[in-house]
């Protein structure tokens, strides 16, 4: 990987590693391997791809995760042995693929990447597992959507590099005990706390992953922008990173709605006044929140006085399903103040009233209770 030019603003595309051709490359190579997902368009998917880093060196932010992962990669390549079994936890858009894809590239090994849902029995279990040559890495994306039995078969192969192929119907069947190479598997999820226990425990590695810094997400911006050849100011790639959610997808997205305002009204590069009307456009408002996230919140505070209010409750009334409730949208807004969870459901804090310019109650929850809770407690 050549050292990347630190992109300064306004600056054009570097030629060199960025022209338009090696993009478009980029591009025609990640279209095949598009998958579904909630948050992006067709588009952005695609562009997703492209502008995903390729080494821990470019992956921003996680630093702590990045760092001990440097290690135990530097480890493993010593001893040629396999990294030991990952999983990754976090909300949508975090960089879990990201770092699974990395984690493959740094090892040097091939990536095989499936997910839960797509492994539909043992037997294609067994499929994907004895593909695998020495040391190489499976991806298993939403891996706590396995089946029962497809995730107790995962066990002997995750422990001792073996798995059991039956042949054979009923009182004919028969049981072959086979051998594995040596590989690495790395789950991703969007909660720890979704995985069974003997499955969590069989991970040498756990990351979870955390919402990303203004500045952090800023510098994805930038980096991005050189990538598709626009210049970009920095307070404009300061204004994105705010109110994306503290999601580098998220960035991504709304990156490229500024490059087509910039385009459309014939600029070189992105200023501030045209990444805000994007925005605006886009219906992110000043804290970050997009029109589902302020849905959630006034259905809670008119519907139902502020909470408590069960989730199933509120999926009803939002329509969404949810864990998309959970998986995407309460995280943010548990993180940032503007919900609370209480043994009894969820509760419209102080700050998501003021937000919506909503009178608060007199018994509405300051944001400084939900502030204080630590980390891990939201994802779980
Ligand atoms: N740490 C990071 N540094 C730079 N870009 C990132 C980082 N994490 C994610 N991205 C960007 O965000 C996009 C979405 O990340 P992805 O790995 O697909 O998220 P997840 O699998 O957690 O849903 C990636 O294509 C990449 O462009
Ligand atoms: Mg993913």
């Amino acid at each position: 990987m050549p050292p990347r030019k630190k992109p300064t603003p306004s600056a054009p595309a570097s030629a060199e590693t960025y022209d338009g051709e090696s993009l478009r490359a980029r591009v025609a190579s990640a279209t095949a391997e598009a998958t579904a997902a909630t948050v992006t368009g067709e588009d952005d998917q695609r562009l997703d791809l492209t502008l995903r880093p390729k080494s821990l060196d470019e992956y921003v932010g996680q630093d702590e995760h990045r760092d001990n992962l440097k290690v135990f990669v530097t480890a493993a390549r010593k001893r040629r042995r396999p990294l030991d079994h990952v999983l990754i936890s976090g909300p949508p858009g975090l960089g879990k693929t990201t770092l699974a894809l990395i984690l493959a590239n740094e090892l040097g090994v091939n990536a095989h990447t499936t997910s839960g849902p797509a492994i539909e029995h043992k037997g294609a279990l067994a499929g994907l597992l004895t593909k695998l040559e020495s040391r190489d890495l499976l991806f298993i994306d939403e891996i706590h959507r396995l089946s029962a039995v497809v995730e107790e078969n995962l066990y002997p192969a995750m422990e001792d590099f073996k798995i059991d192929l039956v042949t054979g119907d009923g009182p004919h069947a028969t049981t072959i005990p086979l051998n594995l190479q040596p590989f690495t598997l790395i789950g991703a999820t969007t909660r720890t706390g979704l995985l069974t226990g003997p499955l969590q425990t069989r991970f040498g590695i756990i990351l979870r992953l955390d919402f990303y810094s203004a500045e952090q997400l800023a510098r994805i911006v930038r980096r991005n922008a050189v990538l598709l050849g626009t210049g970009i100011d920095d307070d404009a790639a300061l204004e994105i990173a705010r109110r994306s959610r503290g999601t580098p997808r998220i960035a991504n997205r709304l990156l490229r709605r500024a490059w087509d305002f910039a385009e459309v009204a014939g600029l070189p590069s992105i200023d501030l006044a045209t990444a805000r009307i994007a925005l605006d456009r886009m219906g992110v408002d000043r804290a970050g929140l997009d029109e589902m996230d302020r849905r959630l919140l006034r259905v809670l505070i008119e519907y139902y006085d502020g909470g408590p209010t069960g989730i199933e409750t509120l999926a009803a009334a939002t329509a969404e399903p949810r864990d998309t409730l959970e998986d995407v949208y309460e995280p943010y807004l548990l993180r940032e103040g503007f919900l609370a969870r209480t043994p009894r459901g969820r509760v419209a804090t102080r700050r998501a009233y003021e937000h919506l310019g909503i009178a608060a109650p007199k018994h509405a929850m300051g944001s400084g209770l939900v502030a204080g809770l630590p980390q891990g407690t939201l994802f779980e």
